[in-house]
């Protein structure tokens, strides 16, 4: 009976060890993509599809052109890396990283290029791709300066349109994936604070003081 008892308490401790185990199991609180306080808004299928389409109408319009894709660093990283092998043609790419200066909540306009272009673009057919275009500050005055390096021709792509702030500066964006409510968003490259970027869809914070 003692023994029965004694082997009955070791299997109770197994299975609590056990237990708390897997409730702290790196791996269940880890996961990014399943974390409840994101609710998404633009499923890995959705943005496939649309990516596709961007890259047909890209390939379609520059069949003569000599295109370079210009992503801007970091935001635009998961879009610029589906969205080229969306477009048939001969062409390269390169890359910037800017940073604008908030005034407040909202960007002021002034733009400092942290990394510039590896290459000239005089000539080229450029496309500016971006992840978002909020008050469009960054860039409208992205494009002016890279408007004086003569390149033949400069379009933007953007991955998503906030048409709805405050303030909006006139910015034409010809090839846009996605235009969303004014939430603020994060995953595909966008970032809060710098996370998020990975995850594969577009989700809006529900409640960001738990992020
Ligand atoms: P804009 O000058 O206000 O258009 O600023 C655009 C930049 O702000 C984007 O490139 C993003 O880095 C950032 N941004 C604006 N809205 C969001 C958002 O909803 N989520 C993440 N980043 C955003
Ligand atoms: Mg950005």
């Amino acid at each position: 009976m003692l023994e029965l008892n004694h082997l009955h308490s070791i299997s109770k401790n197994l299975f609590n060890q056990i237990h708390n185990m897997s409730a702290n199991s790196p791996q269940k609180l880890s996961s990014e993509f399943t974390n409840p306080n994101l609710e998404v808004l633009l499923t890995e299928d959705q943005i496939r599809e649309r990516v596709k389409e961007l890259g047909a109408q890209i390939t379609a319009e520059y069949a003569n052109g000599d295109v370079v894709l210009v992503g801007i660093l970091k935001g635009s990283c998961v879009f610029m890396a589906d969205l080229m092998r969306a477009v048939d043609l001969r062409m390269t790419i390169d890359f910037m990283a800017v940073s604008s200066y908030k005034d407040g909540t909202e960007s002021s306009g002034d733009v400092e290029i942290l990394k510039d272009l590896s290459n000239p673009i005089r000539g080229k057919d450029v496309i500016v791709v971006e992840d978002i275009i909020d008050t469009g500050h960054t860039l409208a005055r992205l494009l002016d300066i890279l408007g004086t390096r003569g390149a033949n021709s400069v379009k933007l792509a953007a991955f998503l349109d906030k048409p709805e702030p405050r303030v909006r500066k006139e910015v034409k964006i010809d090839y846009c994936g996605f235009v969303i409510p004014n939430h603020f968003v994060v995953g595909y490259g966008l970032d809060a604070a710098g996370r998020y970027r990975n995850l594969p869809f577009i989700a809006r914070i529900k409640n960001p003081a738990e992020a």
